[in-house]
C-alpha cells in the first residue's frame, strides 16, 4: 500500500527530490525521530527515502474538528476527530501507542503504523494535545526549505511537547513558539479549570491564541480548520453545526459521551 498511498498524496517532483537524498535529510532529523523511522523501515522492509516520505505525507492529510470544553463543575473535556484523505487505508492502520519511560506511561498517542509524529496525544495528569491542518494545498516547497532550516514537522511538535512539558502552560509555550513546517492549529487541553488553549500557529511564531473563557460564557472552543475570526467557506462548515450541538448539549451536560456525540454530528463527522 506504501507506494499508492505516497504516490496520492505527495507531488511527483518531491519523490524525485526526496528520494535521492533521503538518507542526507536524515542527519536534519533530531532523535528520536531519525532513528525511529530508519527502525520502521527495517522491519517493514521499505526504503529509507519511502518511509521519509511517508512521514512527510501524512503531514498534508490532516482535515479534522477539534473541541475543547469545561462542564459546570470545572473538568475539561477534549476531543477530536479526523477526516482521513485516505480513509480506506489510514482508518486500518491507526494505532493507539504508550510511550514509557522508567516503567511509567510518559504519554499515550494516536498515530498510524509507520508515522513517528503525534496529531493526538495526552500526558497523564497534565495536558492534552490535538492538531489541525491550518492550510491546504501547496505547501511542500516551504515546508522542506523550513525542514532544512531545522523547523520541526508539526506533528514532531506535539510528540517533543507530550514529551518534556510539565503542565499545561509550558505546552501551551512550547507549542505556541517553536518553530516548524507548516502552519497549523493547535488545541490543548488541561486538568484545571480554565485549561483550554486553541493555537494558530505560523511556522515561526503564533498568530493568535484563543483561550477558554468559561466565566464570560465561552466554555468551549471549536476549531476545524480556518482562523476562528474568519468564517468559514460554507462548502466545508463544520463550525457551526458543532457549536449549535454544543449549544443544544449545554454546559451542564457536557461530558465524553455528549461531546462524542457533538463529534458524531453530520457535517463535523465527515468522510
Ligand atoms: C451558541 O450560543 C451562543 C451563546 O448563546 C451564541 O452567541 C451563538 O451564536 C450560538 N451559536 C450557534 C451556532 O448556535
Amino acid at each position: 500500500w506504501l507506494p499508492v498511498f505516497c504516490s496520492e498524496a505527495v507531488p511527483k517532483w518531491f519523490h524525485y527530490v526526496i528520494r535521492p537524498i533521503a538518507a542526507e535529510l536524515e542527519s536534519f532529523m533530531p532523535q528520536p525521530f531519525a532513528g525511529e523511522i530508519r527502525g520502521l523501515c527495517e522491519a517493514l522492509g521499505v526504503s529509507l527515502g519511502d518511509g521519509v516520505l511517508l512521514n512527510f505525507a501524512y503531514e498534508s492529510t490532516a482535515f479534522c474538528t477539534s473541541i475543547i470544553a469545561q462542564d459546570d463543575k470545572g473538568n475539561i473535556y477534549h476531543g477530536r476527530n479526523l477526516d482521513y484523505d485516505f480513509v480506506d487505508i489510514l482508518s486500518k492502520i491507526t494505532i493507539d501507542v504508550q510511550f514509557i519511560k522508567s516503567g511509567q506511561i510518559a504519554y499515550r498517542g494516536t498515530t498510524f503504523l509507520g508515522y513517528v509524529g503525534l496529531w493526538t496525544g495526552q500526558s497523564p495528569h497534565k495536558f492534552t494535545i490535538s492538531g489541525d491542518e491550518r492550510e491546504g494545498g501547496s505547501w511542500w516547497e516551504n515546508a522542506i526549505a523550513a525542514f532544512l532550516n531545522r523547523n520541526y514537522p508539526v506533528s514532531w511538535l506535539i510528540r517533543d511537547t507530550l514529551s518534556r512539558a510539565e503542565d499545561f502552560q509550558s505546552a501551551v509555550l512550547r507549542l505556541a513558539d517553536i518553530p516548524i513546517i507548516a502552519e497549523v492549529y493547535y488545541i490543548v487541553g488541561g486538568v484545571s479549570p480554565k485549561e483550554g488553549m486553541v493555537i494558530t500557529r505560523n511556522r515561526r511564531g503564533p498568530a493568535d491564541l484563543w483561550p477558554l473563557d468559561p466565566l464570560s460564557g465561552a466554555w468551549f472552543r471549536v476549531e476545524t480548520n480556518y482562523d476562528h475570526w474568519t468564517t468559514p467557506p460554507p462548502c466545508d462548515d463544520r463550525r457551526t453545526p458543532a457549536m449549535k450541538a454544543l449549544n443544544a448539549t449545554g454546559q451542564q451536560n457536557i461530558n465524553l459521551n455528549t461531546l462524542f456525540q457533538v463529534l458524531s454530528v453530520k457535517p463535523v463527522l465527515n468522510k
